[in-house]
């Protein structure tokens, strides 16, 4: 008999079935001994028990029997004895050692395992698979890179991952927002009319310049920030980690399809300003997780999706109304996110309100009296007027007084949606950074 012949054949042969069982499994490893090729089926057989279970392994090789008692001694298993069946084979009866791989990812790590997790209608999500192998509540550095569900040999080197609880970083949601967001990517070239940028008078052209440095400018933060923390989530939570990179990428097409509106028309970049630049690196200092998630995703974000609102409904063309409806539709997801772990992480530790706050005062307190930055103040007023004819201005200006009480009432909206109360809700949204984000 081949070894491809011999596959393990679990004595319980129901699909899926056999993983971890402890119980009988039967192999048949044919004239092979043990250093010609029978390990690769009796091994992977022990693989189906847990300990103690017991794999019976046919064979015709005198060498296997001469060999298969010393090979488990070394390897931590028990050899229970052979018998000789009718037909002249010896059936070993080997049970299974202490020391095997234990499933990566906590005790519930391995579910699913052997479990066809396709839908019928040939669709296959991350979420799919996260429902079967769930989040591990706490996760141990020393399974390093390997993915939820593996069986992992014990010995493994700790890796330095400090974000280990799923209570801390993994809401329910992340596998979901993973495939919504993987389904949602746009290219920055093909997808944005770019035929469509108009010659704009040179007031507008200029304000438009600034407008888009501005959002570059706080786009780049939102790609480095949570960048810092990718390395330190631990791998068991690797749908965190898919989303946030997805999330990068989404940033990465933010900062440049801003860039390229603001050269496409030939205006360029407008001011960097201190105000921003000071907020944005208080932002990038944030060593929590939760605390970044909640400063950048619920606040600054979400503060953003009211800018881009703006700057969508009073685009000068086309080309800029579509590329900063699909910013903000890629933002909305990223809102989206960090509401959903600010919920799950406030679910899960009540102290965290007084954290949040603290984390928002602190970063107020290193912004002072800050106002708007003015050219960006400016250039949201002669964007909205579509020039800087005065009777326009008057109306560009208005409409960004209304933006900014737009903003302060979305913000306590959203934050009373992440778990708090309207007075806490009201206080955080007012010591807000000035910079938006
Ligand atoms: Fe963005
Ligand atoms: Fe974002």
């Amino acid at each position: 008999m081949t070894a491809r012949e011999a596959r393990p054949e679990p004595a319980d042969a129901r699909p899926g079935a056999s993983q971890g069982a402890a119980g009988a499994v039967a192999v048949d490893v044919g004239d092979l001994a043990i250093g010609g090729g029978a390990l690769a089926i009796l091994r992977p057989a022990l693989d189906l028990v847990t300990e103690g279970g017991v794999v019976t392994v046919a064979s015709v090789s005198p060498a296997f029997a001469e060999d298969v008692a010393s090979w488990c001694r070394a390897e931590r298993h028990v050899y229970l004895g052979a018998e000789r069946l009718p037909d002249g084979r010896a059936v070993h009866r080997v049970a299974r050692g202490p020391h095997g791989a234990a499933p990566a990812g906590g005790a519930s790590g391995g579910g699913g395992a052997g479990l066809a997790l396709r839908r019928p209608d040939g669709t296959f999500l991350a979420a799919d698979v996260l429902a079967a192998v769930p989040f591990p509540a706490h996760a141990d550095p020393a399974t390093g890179f390997a993915p939820r569900g593996a069986r992992v040999e014990p010995g493994g080197p700790p890796y330095p991952v400090d974000l280990l609880d799923r209570d801390r970083l993994a809401p329910p949601e992340t596998a979901r927002l993973y495939d919504q967001a993987v389904a949602a990517q746009w290219d920055a070239t093909r997808d944005v009319p770019w035929d469509k940028v108009a010659t704009l008078p040179v007031a507008l052209e200029r304000a438009l310049g600034q407008v888009m440095t501005f959002l570059a400018e706080n786009e780049l933060s939102a790609l480095w920030v949570p960048a810092k923390f990718l390395p330190r989530l631990h791998p068991a939570y690797a749908e965190v980690a898919m989303l946030l990179a997805v999330t990068l990428a989404d940033e990465a097409r933010h900062v440049d399809v801003f860039l390229k509106r603001a050269r496409a028309g030939g205006g360029g970049l407008g001011v960097s300003h201190v105000t921003t630049s000071r907020s944005l690196l208080s932002l990038l200092q944030q060593e929590d997780f939760t605390e970044a998630m909640f400063l950048l995703s619920v606040l600054g974000e979400g503060t953003f999706l009211d800018l881009l609102r703006f700057v969508e409904v009073h685009a000068p063309d086309e080309a800029t109304s579509v590329l900063v409806g699909k910013a903000r539709a890629d933002e909305a997801r990223h809102v989206h996110f960090g509401l959903a772990h600010v919920r799950h992480a406030l679910a899960h530790d009540p102290a965290l309100y007084d954290r949040l706050e603290a984390a928002v005062r602190r970063r107020a307190a290193t912004m002072g009296d800050a106002g708007v930055p003015a050219s960006v103040q400016d250039a949201l007023t002669v964007l909205a007027a579509h020039g800087d004819e005065p009777a326009a201005v008057r109306t560009g200006h208005a409409a960004f007084r209304e933006l900014l009480e737009e903003m302060g009432h979305n913000r306590v909206r959203r934050l009373v949606a992440a778990g708090f109360t309207v007075t806490q809700a009201r206080t955080l949204s007012d010591l807000h950074t000035p910079n938006f984000m």
